[in-house]
C-alpha cells in the first residue's frame, strides 16, 4: 500500500511516499529554517507563505522520486495538530483536494504520533508495546506506545518543552535558530559538572517534568555575567546545561518503564538527536536489561515519511478522516 504524506506543522514542508508503513520510497523536507533565523525563530505567517510556494513542486518530485503514477497511491496521510495553525492548514488542506481528486483515503495522522513513528522506519523489527520518550521543539512526552494507535501519555513538561530550552539558551549564547545541535556540539568538550542548574520536580506527580526553572536559571547566569563583565565556559555552560536536561529526561523514562512494566524504550523528535541524551538512555537501558531503539538523526527531525508511516498503521486501524478536518485541530495524541 503506497501512501503520499504531508507535513507542513512548523518550518519544514516535507512531502513522502511510504510503502506498507515501513519502506521510505521519497522523502523530501524543504527546510525554512534559514529564512527564520534571521529573527531568531520561527514566524508563523512567513511559514505558512513558503509551505504553500513549496508544496506543489516537493509532491511532483516526491512522486517522481518514488517512481510512482499518481493512480499508484492508496492514502493521503497529513499532519493535522499540533502546529502553527496557518502551516498546518496549508497541508491539510493540500492533502485533501489530492485524497478528494484521486479518490483515495485522507488519512490524518497527530505530529508527536508521526515522530514515535520514525523508529518504524529505522527498525523494520520494532513493534509496540514500547515506551516512548518524545521530545522536540514543541513537546516533552513520555508516551507508553500500547499499539500502533492505542497510546496513554504517562507523563510530560507541564512548561516548556525540552527544545524551547535548547532553544532559548542557544539564542542568548548567539548560536542561532535552531539552537539545539549547535548547543549539544558546543557542549561536547565541556565538564557537565562546573556548572549547577536545577532539575525540577512536579509534587505528586513523578513522571510530570518542568523546564521553565532551569531555562531561567540558565538565562540569569549567561546575564549576570554579561552585566559583571565575567567570562562564562561556554562549553562547560552547555555541558552543564545539556547535563540538567537529560537527567530530567532519562530517570523518569527508566520509572515509567518500571512503572509500566515495558521493557523496549525509544526516542522522537528533534531533541532525540541530543547526544547527552542518547548516551545517558544507552547507559540507564544497558543498565536495566532494556532494549533501546534510537531513530537515526535524519529522521529524528520534521519529515513526512513519519507521517506516511503513522498514516499507515492509521488506516488499517480504520482511522479515516472526513473531508472536513477542522474538528481535529485539538484532538490529542491519545485520541489519534
Ligand atoms: O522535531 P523537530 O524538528 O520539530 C518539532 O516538531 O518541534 O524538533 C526541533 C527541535 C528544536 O528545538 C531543535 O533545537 C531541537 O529539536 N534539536 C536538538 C538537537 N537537534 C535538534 N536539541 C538538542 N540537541 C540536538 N542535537
Amino acid at each position: 500500500m503506497n501512501i503520499l504524506a504531508f507535513e507542513s506543522s512548523c518550518d519544514e514542508t516535507s512531502v513522502a511516499v511510504v510503502r506498507d508503513g515501513r519502506e521510505i520510497l521519497s522523502n523530501l523536507i524543504a527546510s525554512q529554517a534559514d529564512m527564520h533565523a534571521i529573527y531568531g525563530g520561527v514566524v508563523p505567517e512567513l511559514a505558512s507563505r513558503k509551505h504553500i510556494e513549496a508544496i506543489t513542486g516537493l509532491t511532483d518530485e516526491a512522486l517522481r522520486q518514488a517512481g510512482l503514477s499518481k493512480g499508484e497511491l492508496h492514502g493521503v496521510a497529513v499532519t493535522y495538530a499540533p502546529g502553527l495553525i496557518g502551516a498546518v492548514l496549508v497541508g491539510v488542506n493540500f492533502a485533501k483536494a489530492v485524497a478528494f481528486g484521486l479518490n483515495v483515503p485522507l488519512i490524518p495522522v497527530h505530529h508527536v504520533r508521526g515522530h514515535i513513528a520514525a523508529n518504524y522506519l529505522a527498525h523494520p523489527e520494532l513493534k509496540p508495546p514500547f515506551l516512548c520518550l518524545c521530545v522536540s521543539g514543541g513537546t516533552t512526552l513520555i508516551v507508553d506506545v500500547r499499539g500502533y494507535t492505542d497510546m496513554k501519555v504517562l507523563g510530560g513538561t507541564r512548561d516548556d518543552a525540552a527544545g524551547e530550552c535548547f532553544d532559548k539558551t542557544a539564542r542568548v549564547l548567539g548560536l542561532g535558530y535552531p539552537g539545539g545541535a549547535p548547543l549539544d556540539r558546543l557542549a561536547r568538550g565541556g565538564n557537565d559538572q562546573a556548572y549547577r542548574f536545577p532539575r525540577a520536580s512536579v509534587d505528586d506527580h513523578p513522571l510530570d517534568m518542568s523546564f521553565s526553572g532551569l531555562k531561567t536559571s540558565v538565562l540569569n547566569l549567561i546575564h549576570n555575567c554579561q552585566q559583571k563583565g565575567e567570562e562564562l565556559n561556554l562549553p562547560d555552560l552547555a555541558a552543564s546545561f545539556s547535563a540538567a536536561v537529560s537527567d530530567s529526561l532519562v530517570p523518569r523514562m527508566m520509572e515509567a518503564a518500571r512503572l509500566a512494566g515495558r521493557t523496549q524504550i525509544s526516542v522522537a523528535g528533534g531533541v532525540a538527536a541530543n547526544s547527552r541524551i542518547r548516551a545517558d538512555l544507552e547507559t540507564a537501558c544497558g543498565q536495566a536489561g532494556y532494549r533501546l531503539w534510537l531513530p537515526p538523526l535524519a529522521l529524528c527531525g520534521d519529515n513526512a515519511a513519519m507521517i506516511g508511516c503513522q498514516g499507515y498503521y492509521e488506516l488499517l486501524a480504520g482511522n479515516r478522516g472526513d473531508m472536513s478536518l477542522n474538528a481535529y485541530a485539538n484532538r490529542s495524541l491519545e485520541a489519534g
